[in-house]
Parts: C-alpha cells; sequence; structure tokens
C-alpha cells in the first residue's frame, strides 16, 4: 500500500488534510495512515486525476503527429490520467479489428485509454457487433479532420435509433463547416436540430466542443425537459476568440472556430455557475511545418492536452473558479456521464489522482511541449498551479518517471 502524507486531499467537495492510501484502488482516507510506501507531499493539494473525453491520438498512419506513446507523455505532464480517443484516426475506428489494435497500441502509454466508435454509412448497421468493444460513439455532421461526416438526415434518424439500442453514449460533432462566422452564426440552429434527434430517439446524447452562448442556453433548456444531455466546451473557447484568430491565423484555427469576446465570458460565467457539464481539450495535434502554411490550407485543430489542468489551476488561483468546479467539470462529471469507477477521491474508486502545487508558477514554452506535434497555443502565457506528481490506478510518477508498481 502506498500512503500519501502531509497534503490537502479534495473528499466530499472539498480540501482536508487527511492521508490517502491506495494500491490500484483507494482503500482508506484518514489520519496516520500505515503503508510500506510513503509519499510526502506537504504544501500540495490532491485531486482525482483529470479525465479528458476528447483528444486525438492520431496512432496508425497520422503518428507523426501524435501517438500514445507521446499522447500519454503530454497527457501526464499535465495532470490527465485518462483520455477518450476520437475514432478520426487514419484508418478510422470503425471495425472491431481496428479498436483491438488501437487499444492494444494504447498499452504502451501509462494512462488510462478510453475509444469512441466512429459510425460510417458502411458500418451503421454492424454497430451492435462494434459496441461491445468501444467505450462510446462519436457521429461527425460537420466537416473537419478525416471522412467521417455523414450528411443525410434520414440516416441520423437511423444513427440515434441504433445507437440508442447499443445504450452507449453518443457524441455527436454537430457544428457544420465552412466559413468561421456562419459557423458560429449556426451553431445553436445544429445543436437544436440534434437535441430534437436525442428526444425524438431517447439518446444519451453528449454534445462535443459547444462555443456559444446561445448553443449552451438550448442546451440547458432541453435538459429542463428530461434530454438525456451532456456538453463540453474546449479551453481555446475559455481563452482565446474570433479576434485572435484575426492575428494569428492558422495557429488558432479548428473546428469550430472561435467565437466571440461575448461568448467567452457567458462560457465562463456558465462555469462558474455550474452549467457546464464537461471541460475537455479535443487536444488535435498536428505539426508545425503543417500550421505553416496559412489559414486556408492548414489543418484544423490545436493540441491542448498537457495544459488543461494548469490553465484551470491558474483560473482557480486567479478566482475565476473554484477548485469545487474544477473538479466537477474534469473529474466528476466526465466520471459520471461515461461510467468509469473514477472522477472523485473516494475508497473503492481507481486510484487515479494529481498531485498540485498551487503556488508553483511556470511560463509555457514550446520547448517544455510534450506533445509530437511541438507547439502549443498557449506559449508564453504564465500560470501559477502546476502538478508535480501524478497516480494513475495506483503507479505514481513523479516528474514523470514511473514509481515502484503496487503489489
Ligand atoms: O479542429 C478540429 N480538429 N476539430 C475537429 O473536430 C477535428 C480535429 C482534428 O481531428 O484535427
Ligand atoms: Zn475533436
Amino acid at each position: 500500500m502506498t500512503v500519501i502524507t502531509g497534503a490537502e486531499i479534495f473528499v466530499d467537495g472539498e480540501l482536508r488534510k487527511l492521508d490517502v492510501a491506495f494500491d490500484e484502488k483507494i482503500r482508506t482516507i484518514g489520519r496516520n495512515l500505515e503503508g510500506e510506501e510513503r509519499l510526502d507531499c506537504s504544501g500540495k493539494i490532491v485531486l482525482p486525476g483529470v479525465i479528458d473525453v476528447h483528444v486525438h491520438v492520431r496512432d496508425f498512419e497520422q503518428s507523426y503527429k501524435e501517438d500514445w506513446a507521446s499522447l500519454g507523455r503530454a497527457a501526464l505532464s499535465g495532470g490527465v490520467t485518462t483520455v477518450f480517443a476520437m475514432p478520426n484516426t487514419q484508418p478510422p475506428l470503425d471495425s472491431v479489428a481496428r479498436v483491438r489494435d488501437y487499444r492494444r497500441r494504447a498499452q504502451v502509454s501509462s494512462i488510462n485509454a478510453y475509444v469512441y466508435g466512429a459510425i460510417t454509412r458502411e458500418n451503421l448497421r454492424s454497430l451492435d457487433e462494434l459496441a461491445p468493444h468501444v467505450d462510446a460513439f462519436k457521429l461527425y455532421l460537420g466537416e473537419t479532420t478525416g471522412q467521417l461526416v455523414i450528411s443525410d438526415k434520414k440516416l441520423h434518424r437511423e444513427i440515434f435509433k441504433i445507437v440508442t439500442e447499443t445504450e452507449k453514449v453518443l457524441a455527436v460533432h454537430a457544428q457544420r463547416g465552412g466559413d468561421p462566422d456562419e459557423v458560429t452564426r449556426y451553431e445553436h440552429d445544429d445543436i437544436c436540430y440534434v437535441l430534437d434527434l436525442a428526444a425524438a430517439f431517447d439518446t444519451k446524447l453528449h454534445l462535443v466542443h459547444v462555443t456559444t452562448r446561445r448553443a449552451v442556453e438550448a442546451i440547458v433548456e432541453a435538459k429542463k425537459s428530461k434530454i438525456d444531455v451532456s456538453f463540453e466546451t474546449c479551453p481555446h473557447y475559455l481563452f482565446f476568440t474570433a479576434q485572435d484568430r484575426e492575428e494569428r491565423g492558422a495557429w488558432l484555427k479548428m473546428n469550430p472556430p472561435l467565437a466571440t469576446e461575448e461568448d467567452r465570458e457567458f462560457l465562463w460565467w456558465a462555469l462558474g455557475e455550474g452549467l457546464i457539464d464537461i471541460v475537455a481539450t479535443d487536444h488535435a495535434p498536428h505539426t508545425i511545418e503543417e500550421k505553416s502554411v496559412g489559414y486556408e490550407r492548414a489543418p484544423a485543430g490545436v493540441p491542448g492536452v498537457e495544459f488543461l489542468p494548469p490553465l484551470l489551476f491558474d483560473a482557480v488561483n486567479a478566482g475565476r473558479i473554484s477548485l469545487a468546479r474544477l473538479v466537477e467539470v474534469c473529474c466528476r462529471n466526465p466520471a459520471k456521464r461515461f461510467g468509469l469507477p473514477k472522477g472523485e477521491i473516494a475508497i473503492g474508486l481507481d486510484a487515479d489522482l494529481v498531485v498540485v502545487d498551487l503556488d508553483s508558477k511556470k511560463t509555457i514554452t514550446r520547448e517544455a511541449v510534450q506533445s509530437k506535434c511541438g507547439w502549443s497555443p498557449y506559449e508564453g502565457m504564465t500560470l501559477r498551479g502546476w502538478p508535480v506528481m501524478v497516480v494513475v490506478r495506483g503507479k505514481w510518477y513523479y516528474p514523470l518517471t514511473p514509481g515502484p508498481s503496487p503489489s
């Protein structure tokens, strides 16, 4: 058994000066706990490991952008212990064999890896075979990286019906592609279209990367009428706007595009009010070379997995959100929505933890980036609050070197 001592542990919604003892699971929380291995974390706080439900890992043919090993290092260095990988790989995660292969590759990383299954015209009628092998499904309604868009409305109905029968969460990229300002303007309509489908089929719907006030308000309304919907926003929508895109071009090109300053402010407000279910990164790595060819030709997407926790720790320090809210949107809610035995520091749950020095201050530099893509849209930002150690199912990493495994 390993014991973390001296720290303040986030339990039952607040920080408490307690020890936590664990092997693969959290076994005891209390004072003066015994254990063969003791990790002195005085002066630090301990939170549940962060769960990022939206990352693009790229392993297979685009592993030059990222692979499971580099993604794993990036995630751990930021305090992310669990990721959900999107299926728009090349080739996509649309069959049992591919998903199996992807999970096998994920084992080189030290993080918890979950996988979305792709929905295509070809595999649509055999999703029940794929379902036991994936953790959720992903449907693309808007053009983006990969070739997974389905725009036929009759097929949408069929997909909602079939996925609902599998009882899996259906994550939907609801925003159309095209001119950035138009995509932002129509996000509300596109999301309402999907909410209606979820209502009609009683689907467990998860809306990815929501960017605008009107869309959030529509989802909040939909919840009142008992539609089973959750949604995420992403750090780039909290930190940048269309104005920044004007200045920085392709480096801030992503789908859906950055919205207005009013939307950005609203997202922070909604986060504080508990209206946002999940913050996920949509970590979408493309190389520096690929991003250097001008706005029109560059691929859409920005990396983010390694800086999500520090960006939000800094926001906690700045008084923008509470620690409790951070844990809710990065740990508890993602675990609850996707049914994982994680997301809280509680006895019996997986020992996924992040030890944080809330006072440590560092500037994000390109040299420090762990993602294979080798850059970050947050370069130059100075943040206060960084992870110093992570624990993944009992195995601890400090700073990135594995400690002894729990026996
Ligand atoms: O900007 C994006 N990039 N949005 C997406 O939906 C996909 C992603 C990617 O895979 O590059
Ligand atoms: Zn994405």
